[in-house]
Formats: structure tokens, C-alpha cells, sequence
């Protein structure tokens, strides 16, 4: 059930990958989601949650999470993360993808890297008789040996019948502490990193989350799942890759 509620999800954000470009408003991305959902016999999860106004998270430059879809147009050298949670016959899947729209500065393109690799990072380290913060230490250890810093205030998560369930997935922390992993737990983990600063300032209703210095932030998630061997990832970048024209997202620890 988990893997078809995530392969919804990823074949969500493969459609929404065929629009991003320049002139694009993020509200018609966001209704390519809803439709996209909807029509697959889901339920688009965000939509609605606390009031919630999208199907899409819309991350734009410097805003982290939580950014409402609206009429902006995006421009060239923008980047815009499309966070997502379907759920299909009771079940969720939560992946976010952060885009680059047509040539973006050379500096937020590594950036949009090494956050994608420290979520693979935090994923290979997410193996039975593990911690927690084994994963939050893979992906701290990652981005800040790049110079970047970690988001404090937001983090992964427990998944499954509903899209927030426990543990707390943080992206820093100290290795060998946090609840441990057993085969059969969902999680989605969920690197923020941000170019400059990792402070963060949050809209006065509570939502639209940016940076204080208003540099980039980048974001990327999967949903996965710990095994008694290798952690299977359930969402897949597959279909955006492949909408993108990009070859394939395995990057092995
Ligand atoms: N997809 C987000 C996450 O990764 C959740 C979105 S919060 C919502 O946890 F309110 F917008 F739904
Ligand atoms: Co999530």
C-alpha cells in the first residue's frame, strides 16, 4: 500500500516536472498535481491540512517550506521546490524535488547538488539496529563539509496512514542517539539546506517559511522504508528525471 501511494506521489511530481520553466505560475503547477491525483484515484493530502491552501508546497529562492502556490510567474534562474504528500487507499507517500528553472547561478546549482546527495546520504544510513540520529548525522556531516548549513526548525518524519507520524526525522544531530530503526518503519526524510545562514524566518500565519539572509534554500525528500538489509526507497525521481532529461538519481553512499 505504501509503495503504490508513493509511486502516485513521484508520478505527480514527474507531471509537474514538464511545466516548470520560465513564465509558469506556481498555481498552475499546483493544479497539474491536484488533477494528477485526483484523476489516479487519490487524495491530494496537503490540500486543506490546518488550512493549508495547495496540493503543492511552493519553495521558491529563498523560501525553505510551506510556501503557498500563487499567481508569481517564475523567471529564469529561479529554483522552486514542489513538496507533495499523495495518500491512495488510506496510505501516504510525501517526496519534494527541487527544480531549477532554465540557468540558474553556479553556486545554487551545487547547492541543489549536494542537498540531493545528502539525502542519499541520510537514506544509506537508515539500516535496522540503527538510530535516528545516524541519519540526521549523515546529512549534517554532508552539507556542512560543503559549507552549507542545516535548517533547525523543520524535519523528516514517520509515515504511513497519515503523512506526519513519529519518529522526528531532524537532519543534524549526533550519531547513535534517537529512536531506533526497525525493519517495517516509514520515514520521509527530508534535507533543508540553505546556502547562507541556516536562521529562518516563518510568515506572520504561521506558514511561509524563508531564509533570514534570503539566499537559496534547497529541498529534497523520499519516502522509504528500513528492511533487515538495504532501506528501500518507495517515491522515486525516475519520472522527473525522465521528464527532465537527466540521467538517473542513484547516488550510493
Ligand atoms: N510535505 C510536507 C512534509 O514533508 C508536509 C507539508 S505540510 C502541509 O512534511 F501542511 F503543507 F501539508
Ligand atoms: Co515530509
Amino acid at each position: 500500500m505504501m509503495r503504490r501511494a508513493c509511486d502516485l506521489v513521484s508520478r505527480t511530481l514527474g507531471e509537474v516536472a514538464k511545466w516548470v520553466s520560465p513564465g509558469v505560475t506556481t498555481l498552475r503547477l499546483d493544479t497539474i498535481a491536484r488533477e494528477f491525483i485526483l484523476d489516479n484515484g487519490g487524495k491530494p493530502s496537503c490540500l486543506g491540512y490546518h488550512g493549508f491552501p495547495g496540493t503543492l508546497c511552493i519553495e521558491v529562492n529563498e523560501t525553505v517550506v510551506h510556501g503557498f502556490p500563487s499567481d508569481y510567474a517564475l523567471r529564469e534562474g529561479d529554483i522552486v521546490g514542489t513538496d507533495c504528500v499523495a495518500e491512495l487507499d488510506g496510505f501516504c507517500g510525501d517526496s519534494c524535488y527541487t527544480f531549477a528553472v532554465g540557468d540558474i547561478d553556479p553556486k545554487t546549482e551545487a547547492l541543489l547538488t549536494v542537498t540531493k546527495e545528502s539525502l542519499y546520504k541520510g537514506i544509506a544510513a537508515a539500516r535496522a539496529g540503527r538510530r535516528i540520529g545516524d541519519i540526521a548525522n549523515a546529512v549534517q556531516t554532508y552539507c556542512e563539509h560543503h559549507g552549507y548549513s542545516v535548517v533547525r526548525e523543520m524535519c523528516g518524519h514517520g509515515i504511513g496512514k497519515s503523512m506526519h507520524e513519529d519518529p522526528e526525522v531532524p537532519n543534524y544531530g549526533r550519531r547513535g542517539v534517537g529512536p531506533l530503526l526497525k525493519p517495517g518503519m516509514c520515514i520521509a526524510i527530508e534535507p533543508m539546506i540553505n546556502l547562507g545562514s541556516k536562521n529562518i524566518v516563518i510568515s506572520g500565519d504561521g506558514w511561509q517559511c524563508r531564509t533570514k539572509d534570503r539566499k537559496p534554500s534547497a529541498h529534497f525528500e523520499h519516502t522509504i522504508v528500513i528492511t533487515e538489509t538495504e532501506p528501500e526507497i518507495m517515491t522515486t525521481f525516475r519520472y522527473i528525471e525522465e521528464a527532465l532529461g537527466i540521467s538517473s538519481e542513484t547516488v550510493k553512499s
